[in-house]
C-alpha cells in the first residue's frame, strides 16, 4: 500500500484550518493507504512550552485525533517523542542540509520575527527534522495545508541528495493539498491564513471552542465592504466571503458551485448563519467524542503504546538502512 505521513504541532489546540487543511484529509486516506499521524512535540519545543501544558495539549491531540475519526487499529498514531528514530535519523538529515535552504524558509522568517528572543538552532533546522518525519516511513503522499508547500520542497531536495550519494535509501514523497480549504483564512483578516498564535482569538475557531463561541465568531467574520453586497466565489475580490464560503462547502459536503446560486439575492448575514449552524453540526460530534476518550487515560495510554510500535518498526529499517548508507558500524 503507498503510505501517508502527517503531523500537527501540540501547541494551543487545533483550529478548523488544521481540521479541514489537514485531519480531514487523513481520515479519507485511512481507507487504502498505510497512515501514520504523529502529534509534533519535537518540533513544539522550537518555541518554548510549559512543561505541565505540552503534556496536557499532547494528550488532548491523542484525544482529538481519535474523535475525528483517526482509526488507531487500522492507522499508526503516535507521539514523535515517543519514536526515538525522529530524532536520530533528524541530526543525518542536518548534515544533508544547507543553512542557505533552511534561510529561505518563510516558517523560519515568520517564527523569528515573532520570537526575536529565542531564535534557537532547533527552529532553524526545523525542516530537516519534518523531513525525517516523513522519509522514515518512506512515505508517497503527505496531507497538509498551503502553509507546509515548502516544507515539503526541501524535503524531496534532502532526499533526492542523499539518494544521489549513497542510491535509493528514502522514496521521494508529494504533497497532498486539499482543493478546498487548503488555506482557511483569518476571520477578521481573511488576507492572513487562520493561525492558532494570532492575537486576536476572533479570528480563529478552535475544534473545542464552545458552540455558542463558535457561532459568534463567525457571525462577526470580517465580509468585504466592495459597494455591492453580493455572494460570489473570488478570493482576491471577496476574500472573506470566498472563506465562509469555504467553511459552508466542506462542512455540509456540498461544492462551492453548487452552493452560491442559493445566495444570489441574499445578504452576508444569511451566510454567515448558515456557516455557523454547518461548522457547529460538524464540530459537535467531535467535541463529544473528544470528551469520551480524553477521560480515559487507560485508553490513551494504549493508544500511544500500540501507535509508537507500529510507527517504530518501520522507523527502525529506514534508519538502518542511511545509517548503513553514511557509514556507520551497526553495534555489534
Ligand atoms: P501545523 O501544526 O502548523 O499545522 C498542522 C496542519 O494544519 C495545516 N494548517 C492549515 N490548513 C489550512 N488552513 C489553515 N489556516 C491552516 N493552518 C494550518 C498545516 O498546513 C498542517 O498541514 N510543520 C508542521 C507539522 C509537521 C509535519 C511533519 C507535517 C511536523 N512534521 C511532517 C507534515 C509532515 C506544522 O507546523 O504544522
Amino acid at each position: 500500500n503507498p503510505v501517508v505521513l502527517s503531523g500537527i504541532q501540540p501547541t494551543g489546540g487545533m483550529t478548523i484550518g488544521n481540521y479541514i487543511g489537514a485531519i480531514n484529509q487523513w481520515r479519507t486516506l485511512q481507507q487504502d493507504h498505510d497512515c501514520f499521524f504523529m502529534l509534533a512535540d519535537l518540533h513544539a519545543i522550537t518555541v518554548r512550552q510549559d512543561p505541565a501544558q505540552l503534556r496536557e495539549r499532547v494528550l488532548d491531540g491523542v484525544a482529538l485525533y481519535t474523535a475525528c475519526g483517526i482509526d488507531v487499529e487500522k492507522s499508526a498514531l503516535f507521539v514523535q517523542s515517543q519514536v526515538i528514530e525522529h530524532a536520530q535519523l533528524a541530526w543525518v538529515l542536518n548534515c544533508y542540509t544547507q543553512m542557505g535552504e533552511l534561510n529561505r524558509m518563510t516558517q523560519f522568517k515568520d517564527k523569528s520575527s515573532k520570537h526575536a528572543n529565542n531564535i534557537n538552532v532547533g527552529l532553524f533546522s526545523y525542516p530537516a527534522l519534518q523531513a525525517a518525519d516523513i522519509l522514515l516511513y518512506q512515505a508517497t503522499k503527505v496531507p497538509v495545508g498551503e502553509d507546509q508547500k515548502q516544507h515539503l520542497e526541501l524535503t524531496r531536495d534532502i532526499a533526492n541528495r542523499f539518494n544521489n550519494l549513497y542510491g535509493d535509501v528514502f522514496t521521494i514523497p508529494d504533497p497532498y493539498i486539499p482543493e478546498v480549504g487548503a488555506r482557511v483564512m483569518s476571520l477578521q483578516d481573511p488576507t492572513k491564513k487562520m493561525s492558532k498564535s494570532d492575537e486576536n482569538p476572533s479570528a480563529y475557531v478552535m475544534l473545542l471552542d464552545e458552540p455558542k463561541k463558535i457561532e459568534k465568531k463567525l457571525k462577526r467574520a470580517v465580509t468585504d465592504s466592495d459597494e455591492q453586497a453580493r455572494i460570489y466565489y473570488d478570493t482576491t475580490e471577496k476574500p472573506g466571503v470566498s472563506n465562509l464560503l469555504t467553511l459552508l462547502s466542506v462542512a455540509t459536503g456540498n461544492s462551492i458551485e453548487s452552493l452560491v446560486p442559493a445566495y444570489e439575492d441574499k445578504m452576508y448575514g444569511h451566510l454567515k448563519k448558515d456557516t455557523a449552524e454547518a461548522v457547529v453540526a460538524m464540530i459537535e460530534p467531535i467535541q463529544a467524542r473528544f470528551r469520551e476518550i480524553r477521560e480515559d487515560q487507560t485508553e490513551l495510554e494504549r493508544i500511544m503504546k500500540l501507535g509508537a510500535e507500529k510507527a517504530s518498526a518501520k522507523a527502525q529499517v529506514t534508519l538502518k538502512a542511511a545509517y548503513d548508507a553514511v557509514g556507520f558500524i551497526a553495534k555489534p
